[in-house]
């Protein structure tokens, strides 16, 4: 099996409900969705990836935000917080800097909880319901427990997250515990405390959020669907690039399976995907090791150390459904130091735009790969830019300038503006 973009629409199996299923990556084997739970494959613990009998197109979708896909998602609706509909900024400096034809900032972080989390979360909330769940639980850098917080006590269920302890960004944590989250700080880091959740899980103890469930990755799909209407709307054409930041791959592996349904609806052709082009940062950089070895698997780094801790990660759980999303739109993988990364989150602000560090990885992907003549000129490119500023206000302090201190009367205020 493999995962490619000439691959035929799948014949619908007997277990199919109401034309959705769930399909192994791997061996191919098919379960029915909504019933049992299940998050990979029972026969050969593959990821699992959920399929349609009909696939959509545009002119399927209506409305706004993640549910006007709801043609392309496994629910007619969810349990929302109006997610989704991100603006995708113009950014005439940045891109004359950069030197591509175009560059549009496609900015996640202006989600209800401040990540594209919330897109994944509207679905998986919504299908945990279904199933009739009570507890939800995920690992975390941060992101997805603010999101998974916020979801679950609006479905009315309990929420328990795993965070590696003291590696996450102040926001993140503050939005977990207001939202009502039971936080466990665990002695690790995010691997480890994914370990865990899965354990749990299997156990029966919650119903797992992380990306590998495959019901989260349908929401997640929707950047790309928005993406490439916004893009058609504006140029005539998909962009030639999507470029993002990369931690567990999963929306690598969304954007990716987006493409691969609109090429199966006759909406794309194969050679218009755009590339799909991931950035890690150096110290926690598997798949871009994966990409550069030409390696069928993904070696999990055991130590990994960053400053945008969204993307500590170093096992990569999406990886098989990432690296031939990659390869097969004719993609790249590249890393990036924290210094590019910090320099990159200033780019974007003096345009505006609030970022934490993860997200300015992507941008200063570009760059070094601009640097390299891999992107050439004449590309029109989206940047993903994945969390809001606020999530990490320690960051954002930290490469912004500092306060001054000044006396309390307008005399002194004068002087000092002056020195
Ligand atoms: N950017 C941000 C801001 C993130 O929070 C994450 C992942 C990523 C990028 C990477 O996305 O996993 O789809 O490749 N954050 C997860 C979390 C791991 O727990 O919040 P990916």
């Amino acid at each position: 099996m493999s995962l490619s973009l000439s691959a035929a629409q799948p014949a619908e199996p007997a277990d199919a409900v109401d034309g959705v299923w769930l399909e192994c990556i791997a061996c191919g084997d098919t379960f029915a969705p909504f019933e049992e739970i299940c998050y990979t494959c029972d026969s050969c613990d593959g990821l699992l990836e959920v399929r349609y009998a009909d696939l959509p197109t545009f002119d399927d979708f209506s409305g706004t935000g993640v549910w006007r896909y709801a043609a392309a998602l496994p629910l007619e609706s969810g349990v929302s917080i109006q997610e989704g509909a991100t603006p995708l900024y113009e950014v005439p400096r940045l891109e004359a800097d950069v030197g591509v034809e175009a560059l549009r900032i496609k900015h996640e972080g202006m989600n209800p909880t401040g990540s594209f989390k919330d897109r994944g979360m509207t679905v998986g909330v919504a299908v945990a319901k279904e199933l009739g769940a009570d507890r939800l639980a995920c690992a975390s850098t941060g992101n997805t427990s603010a999101a998974l917080a916020a979801y679950g006590s609006r479905g009315g269920m309990e929420t328990l997250v795993l965070l590696p302890a003291g590696k996450v960004a102040a926001g993140k944590i503050a939005q977990a515990s207001l939202h009502g989250a039971r936080i466990l700080e665990v002695e690790g880091n995010f691997d480890t405390c994914l370990d865990i959740v899965q354990d749990l899980a299997e156990g029966g103890e919650a119903y797992l959020l992380n990306s590998l469930n495959p019901f989260r990755l349908e929401g997640q799909k929707t950047i790309g669907l928005e993406i490439l209407e916004a893009f058609l709307a504006d140029y005539g054409e998909v962009p030639d690039r999507i470029v993002l930041p990369v931690g567990n791959a999963g929306n690598t592996s969304a954007l990716y399976k987006a493409f691969r349904e609109l090429v199966q609806a006759g909406e794309l052709e194969v050679d218009d995907v755009p590339k799909l082009t991931g950035v890690q940062a150096e110290g926690a950089a598997p798949m871009v090791e994966a990409i550069e070895n030409g390696a069928d698997e993904v070696r999990r780094w055991d130590e990994v150390e960053t400053r945008a801790t969204a993307i500590r990660i170093g096992n990569p759980v999406n990886a098989p459904k990432a690296l031939p999303g990659i390869r097969e739109t004719g993609g790249t993988a590249v890393a990036v130091s924290d210094e590019e990364i910090t320099a990159a989150q200033r780019d974007l602000a003096e345009e505006g735009i609030g970022v934490e560090p993860a997200s300015a990885a992507s941008v200063a992907g570009l760059r070094e790969l601009r640097a390299e003549g891999v992107v050439s000129d004449d590309e029109r490119v989206a940047c993903l830019t994945t969390g809001h500023l606020l999530k990490d206000p320690d960051a954002a302090a930290a490469a912004g300038v500092d306060p001054e201190p000044v006396p309390g009367e307008t005399a002194g205020v004068l002087d000092h503006l002056e020195q």
